[in-house]
């Protein structure tokens, strides 16, 4: 069945991170319908249970795909799809695209063999991260670290706020002082809010490191799994959807200007 033109994607985050897997998306599909939602009330996701992540994404996403009937849904947060991709794609109707590692093209590229994985909490603890590991990184030691104060610094730099270089580096002190970590030649961005501050992270870096992550795949992706589904004419303003209104939202609304959310609504 063909889908109307003006059909959205979904995209989905528990805050602004997402936009990193935006970007890539409307540089490859520039007229695509856009609706961008933010899981405010549920922020952060990094430092939940698995059960509260698998409880709550599903019924969410079902809620805003009966008010927004988008094409697709793209989970673009590493955390809500390590844990509930298969309870998502289950719940819902319309195609389903996840975010996970990309531990497989940093494998492909790594020279030294050691590949860092930066995520939430919750994210590098899971046995999604070790499987990947197995399948693409056998022969990799792959070390693993999450922050949460790495995406509270990335909600900041959207919001336009001075920020403490201190996290950047301790972030990947993390991975570097691990054994091994002085060998380390690639660093997997595995939480969407992390390519927003990749500046801070290089800038923070003792030595030059490769920072790798999966938005391009996932654009591509896209672009596959609507196959022949016509895209509109022009562009429109894309519309960001919070679930929790609260003073940062007015404070990020410049920020989301630059990614073509123009449109602010509430869930
Ligand atoms: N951006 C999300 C991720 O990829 C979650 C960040 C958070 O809410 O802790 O993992």
């Amino acid at each position: 069945m063909t889908v109307s033109p003006d059909a959205p994607l979904l995209f989905f985050d528990s805050g602004v991170g997402g936009l990193s897997i935006l970007r890539p998306a409307r540089a490859l599909i520039p007229t695509m319908p856009v609706i961008y939602a933010a899981d405010r009330a549920g922020y952060p996701y990094g430092t939940k249970s698995e059960a509260e992540i698998a409880a709550r994404v599903p019924a969410l996403l079902g809620r805003l795909v009966e008010r927004y009937r988008p094409r697709m849904a793209v989970i673009a947060c590493n955390t809500a799809s390590t844990i509930a991709l298969t309870g998502v794609r289950a719940a819902l109707d319309v195609p389903v695209v996840g975010t996970v590692p990309a531990i497989k093209p940093a494998a492909l590229q790594s020279v030294s063999r050691v590949i860092g994985v930066l995520g939430t909490n919750a994210t590098v603890r899971q046995p999604y991260v070790d499987r990947l590991a197995q399948e693409h990184g056998a022969d990799c030691i792959v070390l693993r670290h999450g922050s949460a104060a790495l995406v509270d610094l990335a909600e900041a730099k959207l919001r336009g706020e001075p920020l403490d270089p201190a996290i950047a580096r301790d972030a990947l002190a993390g991975l570097l002082d691990q054994p091994g970590g002085d060998r380390m030649d690639i660093v997997v961005l595995a939480c969407t809010h992390f390519p927003l501050v990749e500046e801070e992270l290089k800038a923070a870096a003792p030595r030059p490191l490769a920072f790798l992550h999966g938005g391009d795949g996932i654009a591509r992706r896209i672009a596959h799994l609507n196959g022949d589904n016509p895209w509109p004419a022009t562009a429109t303003p894309g519309t960001a959807v919070f679930t929790k209104n609260d003073p940062d939202v007015a404070a990020l609304r410049p920020g989301l200007a630059q990614f073509g959310l123009e449109r602010i609504e509430f869930l």
